[in-house]
């Protein structure tokens, strides 16, 4: 018998990629998604990859009751990775009852279903986020948690919170995970990332005005004390993202003895402006993207990366992708998408 994951915000972008390590890995995976960022198509290409479908709910996380009913389902699930929210920045601004709805109350709803089914192992998705303007880099865990500079940010650090006291008491077992930047695409093609309007990230943005939907991309400011003036992020494959979610689903299986509440950042350990992404899109693609420079946006911190010490010590993890690599993997998935050729 495969041991059961379920995984919420599996037909999004890193739960996407996340399905497909972990049935390579031989897990079986059910999947809650309400759609609402993704698309069922998603379904055909983790198909198309592992040649499994995944079990598959259309599930919003806020209606307790039909979550209850689709995990008294599966009460034969052994682990849980938590996805599932909404993840712009700008937007949790505009809207900030949309993401306490979906990332807080949507949350608690999931973990009160889990504990009354006595599934107590939860990998859940966080945020370099919740460090806010780091004080010193790179950041490693123990770095402070500053006030959250968005809607979006807090309910990250609310989430942490919410596992960090469902672990005091012993109900849950949780592994949290800090990713930095998410870039990249599943090396085939059948996957990646599909924002729906305007892309808030560089990544997409940058994919899509070299497909020529976005007329020239806005650098938000070169006036930073960085070297060359832009912001610096650790960008981090999204393959690799997603095999760290294996290795710590396992840990959860597999560890009698682990601290309730563990705490990992996933990031490659090297920063890269924006104009080094750009140049990096232009190497692998050989194309010369349309961009200028603009002013600064609002709520960005001026670097941050990584430090993966406690990652590859503990996890036995480590980011193998590069920059050119995700450039690449993106840009093929975008003239998929966008089929061009
Ligand atoms: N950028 C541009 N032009 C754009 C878009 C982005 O110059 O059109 C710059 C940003 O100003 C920033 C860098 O590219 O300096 C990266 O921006 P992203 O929006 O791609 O990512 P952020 O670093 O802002 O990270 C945010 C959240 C993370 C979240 C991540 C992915 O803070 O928690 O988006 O959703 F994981």
């Amino acid at each position: 018998m495969k041991t059961k994951i379920l995984v919420t915000g599996g037909t999004g972008f890193i739960g996407s990629h996340t399905v497909v390590e972990l049935q390579n890995a031989g897990y079986d995976v059910v999947i809650i998604d309400n759609l609402s960022n993704s698309d069922i198509t998603v379904l055909d290409g983790i198909e198309k990859i592992t040649g499994i479908r995944p079990t598959f709910g259309q599930i919003d996380l806020t209606s307790k009751l039909d979550l209850e009913n689709f995990i008294g389902q599966h009460q034969d699930i052994k682990a849980v990775i938590h996805f599932a929210a909404f993840k712009a920045v700008g937007e949790s601004m505009l809207k900030p009852m949309m993401y306490y709805n979906n990332n807080v109350i949507g949350m608690v709803n999931l973990i009160d279903t889990l504990i009354n089914y006595k599934i107590n192992k939860i990998v859940f998705s966080s945020s370099c986020t919740v460090y806010g303007e780091a004080d010193d880099l790179p950041v490693t865990e123990n770095s402070e948690i500053k006030k959250a500079a968005s809607t979006y940010g807090f309910t990250k650090q609310i989430g942490e919170q919410i596992l960090i006291d469902a672990a005091r008491v012993g109900e849950m077992n949780a592994i949290t995970l800090r990713y930095f930047n998410p870039a990249g695409a599943h090396p085939t093609s059948h996957i990646g990332e599909l924002p729906i309007g305007v892309p808030n990230n560089l990544v997409p943005y940058i994919t899509q005005t070299a497909a020529g939907i976005r007329e020239i991309l806005t650098v938000n400011g070169n006036d930073y004390p960085t070297p060359d003036g832009t912001n610096i992020r650790d960008y981090i494959d999204v393959v690799d993202l997603s095999l760290a979610h294996v290795i710590a689903v396992k840990r959860l299986i597999e560890n009698k003895n682990l601290e309730m509440f563990e705490v990992f950042n996933l990031g490659t350990g090297k920063g890269s402006s924006v104009l080094e992404v750009i140049k990096s899109f232009e190497k692998v693609t050989g194309l010369k993207l349309n961009y200028k420079i603009g002013p600064r946006r609002e709520g960005d911190v001026i670097s941050i990366y990584s430090d993966t010490k406690k990652a590859n010590e503990v996890l036995g993890w480590k980011a193998n992708r590069s920059l050119d690599d995700m450039m690449l993997s993106a840009w093929n998935w975008q003239k998929k998408i966008s089929k061009l050729n």
